[in-house]
């Protein structure tokens, strides 16, 4: 295979996710080795093939998510900042992983998702109703990246003020140029890590600044706001700014565009697609799959189709080509509105599986029963525009065009 066409290539993620190379990987090589674009040196092992996916996800002993992000390892590579953000991201690796899972696990609790409903759902009634009579406009710039960053920044109490900080702030964690995000002398071009080591990081002064805010929202545990150190405050500012932020704009820019391809279909069954909000919503986020792959480490040796996986190698589970696995998802590349069971992979699985899962399922709910009731007439002018990447699936720009 030539570099090329490598599958980490992420030219081959320009014109969206090249489902035709998974297909050819899930049927005649569901586990094949790759050069790592982040570091040339090493060789990377990818497996395509749903259960192969998931039983990696599940065997946390040998697919070990210990020290799986490589920016956690020291290297110059970010400049004058020798470790990204040293402790706050491996809070969640082992052995403190059960721990500090419990502790933020009130992110997850319906009752605390229920109480941040209503101010998404407002939010997002506000900003649907004012783009309503607005004709062609942009679904990245003029609305999900302006809804995320608000519901978002929303869950912390930050003032409107600061939003835009807190915008950009999450394109540089998350290395994308949707804004061509500069915060400080820290931007996506200079390939510094935001959170140096130096106490003046701004991307670790904002997370500081984020305690200062939440105060009393009802839909976050008094008890942890109370005992939260500021490592735990980190991370679950950089999940909320990073994933929480991206992915839950990306699923909106890409629920727009669903919605859009059966408008006809959904006005004259509104109240059948209203009623099923839930499944759609999984439908959409299955098909985006925000994440594409994620990174683990061998911890042991272990065989595979007949090929020999050393320890400390570096795994590729591949999300994205596990949910459309034909031998799991009839009609796999489909949009299946009312599609159940839909058992994808998005949110990962296993004792890592996304904490996040019941927030962003329940934003993306929110904001599509307002474009289904609010918006009379919605139509693609051109395709998704997506950002150049074979981690994230990101969409920078798609026009719209609503009305009545
Ligand atoms: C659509 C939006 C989101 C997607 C697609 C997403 C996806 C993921 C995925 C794939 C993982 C697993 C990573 C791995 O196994 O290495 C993960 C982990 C995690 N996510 Fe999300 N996420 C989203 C939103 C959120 C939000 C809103 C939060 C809120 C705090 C969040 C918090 C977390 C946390 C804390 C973990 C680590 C869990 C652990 O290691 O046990 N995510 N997410």
């Amino acid at each position: 295979m030539t570099n090329s066409e490598c599958i980490l290539n992420p030219g081959l993620f320009v014109k969206g996710i090249p489902h035709e190379i998974f297909e050819h990987y899930r049927k005649n090589a569901p586990l094949f080795r790759d050069k790592d674009t982040m570091n040339a040196d090493r060789i990377v092992w990818n497996l395509v093939r749903y259960n192969d996916v998931l039983a990696g996800l599940k065997n946390v002993q040998v697919f070990s998510i210990q020290n799986h992000n490589e920016l956690h390892e020291q290297t110059n590579s970010f400049g004058d900042s020798h470790h990204w953000h040293p402790k706050a991201m491996s809070l969640l690796e082992s052995p403190e992983h059960t721990i500090h899972k419990k502790r933020f696990s009130s992110i997850a609790k319906k009752v605390n998702t229920d109480a941040y409903r209503v101010v998404v759902s407002e939010l997002a009634n506000e900003l649907v109703s004012n783009l309503s009579n607005r004709g062609e406009f942009d679904a990245v710039d003029d609305f999900s990246a302006i809804l995320t960053s608000q519901i978002v920044c929303s869950y912390f109490k930050i003032p409107k003020e600061n939003h835009e900080f807190f915008r950009r702030l999450s394109s540089v964690f998350m290395g994308d140029t949707l804004l061509n995000a500069e915060v400080g002398s820290f931007s996506v071009y200079a390939n510094k890590c935001p959170f140096n080591i130096n106490e003046t990081s701004p991307a670790r002064n904002a997370m500081d600044m984020i305690k200062n805010y939440w105060g009393d929202a009802p839909w976050l545990d008094e008890s942890f706001v109370k005992t939260a150190d500021r490592w735990e405050v980190e991370d679950l500012g950089l999940q909320m700014f990073s994933a929480g932020m991206a992915g839950l704009r990306n699923c909106i820019t890409m629920g727009v565009y669903y919605l859009s391809l059966n408008w006809k279909e959904l006005k004259d069954n509104s109240n059948l697609w209203l009623s099923n909000i839930d499944l759609i919503t999984e439908e959409i986020i299955r098909l985006t799959t925000p994440l594409m792959r994620i990174r683990r480490v061998l911890s042991s040796d272990i065989e595979m189709y007949g090929q020999e996986m050393k320890k400390d190698d570096h795994v590729f589970l591949w999300l994205a080509s596990a949910n459309t696995d034909p031998t799991v998802f009839q009609n796999p590349l489909e949009f299946v509105p009312f599609r159940s069971p839909n058992p994808h992979l998005s949110f990962s699985s296993g004792i890592h599986s996304c904490l996040g899962f019941s927030l962003a399922r329940m934003e993306v709910e929110e904001v599509l029963k307002s474009i289904i009731i609010n918006w009379k007439k919605l139509e693609l002018v051109d395709s998704p525009v997506r950002f150049k990447s074979s981690v994230v699936n990101e969409i920078s720009s798609m026009k719209i065009k609503i009305g009545a």
